[in-house]
């Protein structure tokens, strides 16, 4: 009767180091992973300019941003967030910013609604541009 539970304690002992152990070494490797996520945030690189569409844009969802080339060198940045309920917005085509949850359209030059339900733009958000380099601002 008494070895039954003495070999579950030393089962779950040898669990419980053997998790310890793991935990440690992915903590380690989340604490060098997650602070050069915070060093890229800050002018990292969104994209090649070549890489954004004329009359066209990208959408970036790791960063909730949307990039736009509306006439050719002049590009434009906004939340990938639909002002109506939410939903990240689906895809870029024929000059609109399109969500696919209830079909609202935002214009790529302004963010402005093109077709509801949503009623408020797109916010602009600050992008900086230098040569074909695309980063946040
Ligand atoms: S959440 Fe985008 S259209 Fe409704």
């Amino acid at each position: 009767m008494t070895q039954g539970p003495t070999r579950r304690t030393v089962l779950l002992a040898t669990g419980a180091a053997a998790l310890t152990v793991g935990c440690s070494e992915y903590g380690d490797e989340d604490s060098g992973s997650s602070s050069s996520s915070v060093d890229a945030s800050a002018g990292q690189e969104l994209a090649k300019a070549s890489e954004i569409p004329v009359g066209g844009g990208k959408i970036f969802a790791e960063e909730k941003i949307v990039v736009t080339q509306p006439k050719e060198g002049e590009f434009k940045a906004f939340s990938n967030i639909c002002t109506h309920q939410q939903c990240p917005v689906a895809d870029v085509s024929d000059g609109t910013i399109n969500c696919s949850c209830h079909g609202s359209k935002f214009s790529i030059t302004d963010g402005a609604v093109q077709n509801p339900p949503a009623t408020k733009p797109l916010p602009a958000k600050q992008i900086k541009v230098s040569g074909d380099s695309i980063t946040l601002a």
